[in-house]
């Protein structure tokens, strides 16, 4: 099994050009489907979920050139509407393939999705939304079967904000006939981009950002070539291991635009940042500031995806700080790892209470999801003497050469097969 092994205590000192995001890359993949004609993406992340996600779209009839972080994804040959089980198994975010399956072809045949364990992760909204749509779904055996041969325009309101629902129902009515218009819609960034994507390729989407979504159905969709936005949660991830490691980073490519509410929390912490066009230099402050108090939201509220990576700071901070959890019910399993290294935490249902030590030690940790595994690979990074990172095909879902990144600013990582 491949493993971190990790030095701590090395400051961080130099510049991080932050990765093609994670979360705007896949379904903007999924959405290559739909003009079926060629595509270019640039600045898309070279990790695991991005090589399943283009095995899956190999898998239905795609031809897909690589060229480092260019994709070159032809969907001119799409001859199947079956995703592989074991494929959509490895990756909640093939879920969205079903939207745009949908659309192109008015049918789609899935398993259910996996993904990160961290929580249930249920796929009911998407499916509600994808009935208003018109499309007739029977499940069997745990097979999803789409018919979409009738689909028309809807009005939908979303019980809640949920981003992959939101991104899937854009999918699956941008080729059909009318104005669909998704009410309660997740207003994260990357649905901005997939809005931006989509509309270069011929589709009128519009209110991505707000709490209304609009979609105007077209024809058809043309070829495109489209630049894929910056990760902000890699961006939040060096954030808190320069704090950790008493750090000057600067972050290529990285806007405060959208981060702010994870961006106060560092300011509050003691982080100094300045901004420049190209990028934000971050500034350790001696110490770190407990926070009194973080609440993960759907965007613009604080990104339950950065949550580990402050708790992992935290640790280190002078008092108290809490935390809930509202998004994701099991999102603190990560937390018994730092325990191992001296952390003080205590977890009461959806909060975890951080009592700032002198000091984390270095230990043998496991990672149990992508985030998770990150927070504890920067704690490492901050604590007295050697660590062990275990399980880290985890972290490579979702962060494009992790240790080569932090190598680049003087951490002591390896990585070891
Ligand atoms: C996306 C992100 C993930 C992030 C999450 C919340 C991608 C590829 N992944 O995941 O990194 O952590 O948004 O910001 O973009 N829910 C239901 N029923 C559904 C759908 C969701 O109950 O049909 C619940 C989920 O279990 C969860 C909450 O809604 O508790 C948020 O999920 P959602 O916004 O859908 O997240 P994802 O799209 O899976």
């Amino acid at each position: 099994m491949s493993r971190y092994m990790i030095n701590g205590g090395n400051r961080l000192d130099g510049e991080i050009k932050i990765q093609g995001s994670k979360n705007a890359a896949l379904p903007i993949m999924a959405a290559c489907v739909l003009n079926g004609a060629k595509t270019i993406l640039h600045n898309v992340p070279d990790i695991q979920d991005v090589r399943i996600m283009k095995k899956i779209l190999t898998s239905i009839g795609c031809k897909i050139k690589t060229e480092t972080n260019t994709l070159i994804i032809d969907s001119s040959m799409i001859n199947s509407a079956k995703v592989s089980e074991q494929l959509v198994s490895r990756m909640r975010s093939s879920i969205m393939l079903m939207g745009a399956l949908v659309a192109k072809l008015k049918h789609a045949h899935f398993s259910y999705p996996g993904g990160c364990d961290i929580g249930l992760r249920p796929i009911d909204i998407h499916l509600k939304a994808l009935k208003q749509l018109g499309a007739n779904i029977t499940e069997e055996h745990g097979y999803i079967i789409v018919d979409g041969k009738d689909l028309h325009a809807a009005d939908i309101v979303l019980n809640y904000p949920s981003v992959g629902a939101t991104e899937n129902i854009i999918l699956a009515s941008v080729m059909t006939k009318g104005v669909t218009s998704i009410a309660n819609a997740a207003k994260e960034p990357e649905i901005i981009d997939l809005q931006n994507f989509l509309n270069s390729l011929g589709a009128r989407v519009y209110g991505a950002g707000s709490n209304t979504v609009y979609v105007e159905g077209v024809d058809r969709l043309c070829e495109g070539e489209y630049t894929i936005m910056a990760d902000r949660i890699a961006a939040g991830t060096y954030m808190c291991a320069t704090h950790i490691c008493s750090g000057k980073v600067f972050l290529r490519g990285c806007s405060l635009e959208n981060i702010k509410s994870p961006y106060y929390k560092l300011i509050e912490s003691g982080l100094k940042v300045k901004v420049y066009a190209d990028g934000i230099q971050c500034i350790s402050a001696k110490d770190i500031q407990s926070i009194d108090s973080i609440v993960t939201l759907p965007y613009p509220g604080f990104p339950t995806d950065l949550q580990p990576l402050f708790v992992a700071m935290l640790c280190y901070a002078n008092g108290i700080s809490i935390i809930n959890e509202t998004v994701f019910e099991s999102r603190y399993r990560f937390t018994t790892q730092l325990l191992r290294m001296g952390a003080n935490i205590k977890i009461e249902g959806r909060t975890a209470i951080i009592a700032g030590v002198n000091k984390l030690e270095g230990a043998t940790v496991y990672a149990h999801d992508l985030r998770g595994g990150a927070a504890l690979t920067i704690a490492a990074l901050g604590a007295q003497g050697s660590s062990t990172v275990e399980d880290i095909h985890h972290i490579r879902r979702g962060y494009e050469n992790f240790i080569g990144v932090l190598q680049n600013v003087g951490a002591d990582i390896k990585y070891i097969n």
